[in-house]
Formats: C-alpha cells, structure tokens, sequence
C-alpha cells in the first residue's frame, strides 16, 4: 500500500555502524512496498563521550513512537578508560530491549551457497534460534560487596519466569510451525540448572501440546556446541534462555560465513512497542571508517524487519537478492557501498 508509510527510528551509532545501516537502508528504501518516514538518533560510545548521555528517556519515549528500529551497532575503542564496560551494552541497548519488551531475540542462521563454512561438512545449515530477550542473567539481579578485596562476593541471579518463558516457548512453537521441518529443539542444563531448567522442560511440553504437529527435541547446552560443530543441520528452531542464545548464536554465525552475514531482531511479538533490527556484529573500531565492512548482516537485518511488518515478499526479494550477491562474490575486494550497490541491483 504505497499511500501508507511507516515512522522507522534509525540508530546508526558507532565504527562500521553507520556504514552498514547506510546501506541497510539504501536496500530497505528499494525494497520496501511502504515508505518510511525516518528519524536518526545520534546513539553510542562518541555521544556517551561527547556528552556523558547514553539513552536519555525522552529519547526513549521518543523512539518507542516508531514502527521499527534499525540500529548499526554501538562501542568504542577496545579498554577505552573513559567508557567503562557495561555502560553501553546495559544503559542503550538491554534497556532498548526491556524498556520495548523485546522478549525474542531471533537469529536466523543459513549457510547460504557459494558462502565457505569452517566446517568440512556442514551440511544444510539452515536454523533459527529464538533466545530469551528479557529475562534469565541478562536482567542486572545482582550485585558485588567488598569488591577488591579478597573476600569480594559477586552475583548474578538468573531469572526466569513462568510468564516469561511461556511467551517465548510460544512463539517459537510458532515459528517452527511456519517452517517446513517443523522441529523444535529446547536448550538448556535442566540436569545442573534443576530449578530453571524445570520451568523450562514443563512449560516447553505443556505448550508443545497446542503445536501437535512440531517435533520436540531437547538438549543441553554443551551438547548443542558438540552438534552446532558437527551436525547443525540437525537443527530448524532453537528456543532457549538469555545467556545460551547469546552463545549459541556466535558458533552460529562462526560456521555459516561469519559476523558479516549474522542477522537480527529483538522482537515484540505482541507489537506494544516497535521492534528492533541489528547485524550480531559490533562496531569493528578495527576496520571503521574504511568501507571495509561487510554490509551484509545489517541488510538481512532490514529484511527481518519488513517481515516483521507484514511485507514478507519484499523480504525474501532481499533475501534472494543476498543470496545472489554471496553466490557471485569471488572473494575480490569491495567497499561497503559497492556491496549495497550490488544488492540494490539484484533485486528482482
Ligand atoms: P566486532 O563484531 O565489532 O568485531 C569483531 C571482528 O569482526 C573484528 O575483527 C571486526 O573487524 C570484524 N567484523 C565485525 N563486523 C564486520 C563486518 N560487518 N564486516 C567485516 N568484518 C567485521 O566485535 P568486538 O571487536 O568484540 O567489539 C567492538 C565493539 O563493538 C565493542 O565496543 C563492543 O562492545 C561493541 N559491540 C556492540 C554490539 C552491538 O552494538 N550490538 C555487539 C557486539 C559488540
Ligand atoms: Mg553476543
């Protein structure tokens, strides 16, 4: 519907960030059925040292009046002593995530043709994991005492709840219903993590009985590391809490071509608050300024986010077109732009 058009946040914030969210929209704008109606929010490590703000709540209430987010990726120089760790990673973006309820963090992982996997063997690599977004160890339930001393005591409590895990067990049932293998995989350590991992199996079986047609699957978490380097193509949907996801996901991408191909959404399923969309890389203070950065995962990032909004088509029309690029490339240098240009053209 071409008379609509949708209000998207755009944080491009540090290093290769804005490079790649450049060329994330270039793709979007070309893709996209809709019009979007964009606002930039100078976000990141340079406004934190520019100004001491990270994610002022005006901001926040700002951002929260859009459809979508669209962020590049936030941080500094490596041990920069004037941006202490933490201060980005739980002031921006676990805030973003809770604030908005991101409750699934998906991360879809294909090994798409042409592209080379570490693996030998690797197979038909094509799975999604849907990690816990606002729960688990990520929450900041915890706390240090006597810290520098030798009896400093440090904790980080896992929380999980029966509301919590639910929604999210949900909404991969969901996911691997959609999908043509229909198989779902839980994750976790239910024989160490007996009180966690109980409210986990018991909600997983309790709502495997409104997908009758999905095919459950369990495993603990450093099985999934034996299976992700020697079968992942045993996998379609992984569901599975905070801290797992975020490591599950890093062998993921390592074994299908590499952070500069890993996409992903924080999602709000329920829609009460716009959804954000963001490559898993970082800001590579290494190659920024270059256009050296594969802007690849933060244009299937943008895929992700118009399908999220309903346009499945133009999705997949960037899906394939990516597709296209990564089949074509011969391992020759490009610059970032020079990819974005190529995708831009193969869009059908
Ligand atoms: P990183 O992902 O930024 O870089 C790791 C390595 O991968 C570097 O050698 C980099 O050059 C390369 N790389 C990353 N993205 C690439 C791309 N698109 N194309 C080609 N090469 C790419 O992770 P690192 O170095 O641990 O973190 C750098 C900064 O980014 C830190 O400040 C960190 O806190 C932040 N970070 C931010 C994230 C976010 O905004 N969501 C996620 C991860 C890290
Ligand atoms: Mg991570």
């Amino acid at each position: 519907d071409a008379s609509s058009s949708l209000k998207l946040a755009v944080i491009p914030g540090d290093g290769i960030g804005p490079e790649v969210t450049a060329e994330a929209l270039k793709v979007l704008e070309a893709a996209s059925p809709v019009k979007f109606e964009q606002t930039t929010y100078d976000l990141g490590a340079e406004r934190y040292l520019r100004t001491g703000e990270v994610l002022p709540d005006s901001v926040l209430a700002e951002i929260r009046d859009h459809d979508a987010i669209l962020l590049g990726a936030v941080g500094g120089k490596p041990n920069d002593p004037n941006l202490p760790p933490g201060i980005l990673e739980r002031g921006l973006l676990l805030k973003l995530r809770f604030a908005l309820d991101h409750y699934v963090n998906l991360r879809p992982s294909k090994l798409y043709p042409g592209v080379t996997s570490p693996l030998a063997a690797p197979g038909e690599v094509d799975f999604v994991v849907v990690r816990e977004g606002t729960e688990g160890l990520y929450t900041g339930n915890g706390g240090a005492m006597r810290v520098g001393t030798p009896h400093e005591v440090a904790t980080e409590v896992s929380v999980n709840t029966a509301f919590g895990v639910e929604r999210v067990v949900r909404d991969a049932f969901a996911r691997a219903q959609r999908r043509p293998r229909k198989k779902l995989t839980l994750v976790h350590k239910t024989n160490v993590l007996v009180n966690a991992g109980s409210l986990w199996w018991r909600i997983t079986q309790e709502v495997a009985q409104e997908f009758p047609e999905v095919t459950v699957d369990y495993l603990h978490i450093d099985a999934v590391m034996i299976f992700m380097a020697t079968d992942p193509a045993r996998f379609d949907v992984i569901v599975t809490d905070n801290i797992f996801g975020d490591i599950i996901t890093d062998l993921a991408a390592a074994i299908t071509g590499g952070i500069g191909l890993a996409a992903s959404g924080n999602v709000n399923p329920d829609r009460t608050a716009p959804s954000m969309f963001e490559p898993v890389h970082g800001s590579a203070p290494d190659i920024a300024g270059q256009q050296k950065a594969d802007p690849t995962a933060a244009i299937s990032s943008a895929a992700l986010l118009l399908d999220h909004l309903g346009h499945a088509d133009a999705a997949a029309r960037i899906d394939a077109a990516v597709l296209a690029d990564l089949s074509s490339r011969d391992g020759s240098p490009r610059r970032t732009s020079q990819i974005g240009d190529a995708i831009v053209a193969r869009l059908a």
